[in-house]
């Protein structure tokens, strides 16, 4: 595998140029045949093979010897989930070879093998490291260890992981000399594979790992749309934690909002008709003005009243309902004190408010 090195540093998260950026894209011999799996005795005749899902009647040459012409790596993915299926499209319509999938379930490495036409599908992950040069693992959190564990890359190979919370030491287990490894973290919610590839263009793609391995895993990134950045060392699990609050914390609090307005005779989708333009209308203001200037509502106001009105309505939704206006009305209680002038005293009743038993 050749080097792939750029004379280009990756800019931080927060480095304006970056933020410009990301905001104008918002728009072998068969019986050695790598790969084969074992076939019980006498199942297949002789020189037929299999490359995972992929029966081969006779002997053939290695179709992954070296690097394609275009001089990038061959890809392989380990793990057929959300973020593996949508990264092999992605990457395939980016005019990368992704030459293999490995996932445990038949149903999912046929879905990615119709959708990355050309690739080869495995049910065990080790067999990946015998079809191509890079391998990215996009399995669950705290599979990536124990998968490394029991990987072995050859002199030359890459492997990424797209964890968001783990550094690239989790890969060690798997590297050996001329290795390299790295992390691979694009900074979207994978919930559905179409919505996930219209996202992939605009989105910031979090890089870390061995030097050698940085500029084409920016390369990787820039091809399907996104912004490469570089976290600072020891920062990942603060970088995380924000992300599962923009997204997994934005829809928890979506339900919550559903289950609060539920005594209104909404349901669920008619809640989200209601009150999403209004989410989207205080993210947009955010966005536009800073969080200070954007608050709106009785925090602002000091409207102790109003909050003392709206605490047992909201504890009819449950302790957790209750659990989450409380913290996120006293975080916009020191919002307002902080950024938008209110009162010490009017902050003291409205802590109060928030605070007290339903
Ligand atoms: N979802 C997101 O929005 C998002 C965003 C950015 C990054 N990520 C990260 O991407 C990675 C994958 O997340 P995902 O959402 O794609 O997960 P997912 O949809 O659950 O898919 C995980 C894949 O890994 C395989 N797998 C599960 N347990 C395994 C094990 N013990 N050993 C080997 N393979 C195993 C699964 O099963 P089979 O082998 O049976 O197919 C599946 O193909 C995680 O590190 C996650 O933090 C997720």
């Amino acid at each position: 595998m050749r080097p792939w090195r750029r004379d280009r540093a990756l800019p931080p998260p927060g480095d304006p140029a970056t933020m410009e950026e990301v905001r104008r894209r918002t728009g072998e011999s068969a019986a050695a045949a790598p790969g084969a799996a074992a076939e019980p005795d006498g199942a297949l005749p002789p020189g037929a093979h299999r490359h995972g899902d992929e029966l081969h009647l006779e002997a053939h040459a290695h179709p992954h010897g070296g690097p394609p012409a275009d001089g990038r790596p061959v890809i392989g993915i380990i793990g057929a989930g959300a973020v593996g299926t949508a990264l092999g499209v992605a990457l395939h319509r980016a005019g990368w070879q992704v030459g293999a999938v490995a996932s445990r379930d038949p149903a999912r490495r046929e879905r990615f093998r119709s959708l990355v036409p050309g690739s080869r599908a495995f049910p065990e992950a080790a067999a990946i490291l015998d079809e191509c040069h890079l391998a990215i693992v996009a399995v669950p959190d705290d599979a990536i260890g124990p998968l490394a564990a029991t990987l072995r890359l050859y002199s030359g190979q890459a492997i990424v992981h797209t964890s968001g919370l783990h550094g690239a030491d989790v890969l060690a287990p798997a590297l050996a000399a001329g290795t390299s490894g790295g992390s691979f973290h694009p900074l979207v919610a994978f919930a559905d594979l179409d919505r996930a590839l219209a996202a992939l263009p605009g989105a910031t793609v979090a890089i870390e790992g061995d030097e050698g391995l940085i500029d084409l895993l920016a390369e990787m990134a820039t091809s399907i749309g996104a912004t490469p950045v570089r976290l600072a060392p020891g920062s990942k699990a603060a970088y995380h934690a924000a992300a599962v609050l923009a997204a997994g914390g934005l829809t928890a609090l979506l339900d919550v909002v559903a289950a609060v307005a539920a005594p209104t005779g909404l349901d669920e989708p008619g809640a989200l008709a209601v009150y999403g333009p209004l989410a989207a209308q205080a993210l947009a203001n955010a966005r536009a003005l800073g969080t200070g200037p954007a608050l709106t509502g009785p925090a602002v106001r000091g409207d102790a009243g109003t909050v003392a009105a709206h605490v047992p309505a909201v504890a009819a939704a449950g302790d957790e309902a209750l659990a989450v206006f409380r913290a996120l009305g006293l975080r916009q209680v020191t919002l307002a004190e902080a950024r938008r002038g209110l009162a010490p005293e009017a902050a003291a009743r409205l802590r109060a408010a928030f605070t007290r038993l339903a």
